[in-house]
């Protein structure tokens, strides 16, 4: 059984997706073991105390230069013996030094179809607002490996929502969330304790997709 952290600060609907998923037995190979919220006042923080699930809570503010922080966080990472690492809405920079050393070990859940809408300062209803200020027709949610470069690293898994007319922002990320992250980040986390995703590159395959373009 791999040791699933999940990072969060806000309300942790995705985070709640995932305790759901693992108790249908959805979330095969992997077991959530400790929540890291970036904030005290977290809604997920009760979500995972609900279920059992150990929680700590660090704060950037709490420590005076990214290395430092970077170095705590490292520590809890370590004192739970994390497998894998989930961003799910989590609002605080990771440093490089992190990334490295759980490289390809980190996932986030981005509310739009990256490269769309995404990067430096995209996040939250910005995202959908953005999306509905370009007419875009059709928008989504990805769930990708986390590298050094913002929402930039190896693509998981995507899966494209509909905008219909008269949609809000807050009806989008609605819909966003409903019919695209609850169902992937769980999936995605599956499919990573079961061993089946491989990355090569900017690309991430599944199971024996690999194999079957090697040999062709
Ligand atoms: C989600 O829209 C997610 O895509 C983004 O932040 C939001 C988190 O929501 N990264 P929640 O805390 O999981 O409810």
């Amino acid at each position: 059984m791999l040791n699933i952290v999940v990072l969060v600060s806000g309300g942790g609907t995705n985070l709640q997706a995932l305790i759901d998923a693992e108790k249908r037995g959805e979330i095969k190979g992997g077991r959530i073991c400790s929540v890291i919220s970036s904030r005290p006042d977290a809604f997920a923080l009760t979500r995972a105390t609900q279920a059992g699930i150990a929680t700590r809570v660090l704060q950037r503010r709490e420590f005076n230069s990214q290395g430092a922080y970077d170095d705590a966080l490292l520590q809890c990472l370590a004192d739970c013996k994390a497998d894998l690492v989930v961003l799910a809405g989590f609002m605080t920079i990771i440093g490089d030094k992190v990334i490295a050393q759980y490289r390809n070990r980190i996932m986030n859940i981005h509310p739009s179809l990256i490269p769309c809408f995404c990067g430096e300062g995209y996040y939250g209803m910005k995202v959908h607002r953005c999306v509905l200020e370009r007419g875009m027709q059709v928008t989504g949610a990805t769930v990708h490996f986390v590298n050094e470069v913002c929402d930039g690293g190896p693509i998981i898994l995507q899966k494209a929502v509909a905008v219909r007319d008269g949609d809000t922002p807050e009806t989008l990320q609605q819909r966003v969330m409903e019919e695209a992250e609850w169902q992937l980040l769980p999936q995605a986390v599956s499919l990573f304790c079961e061993g089946k995703l491989t990355v090569s590159g900017n690309r991430v395959y599944q199971q024996d997709e690999k194999q079957q373009e090697d040999s062709v």
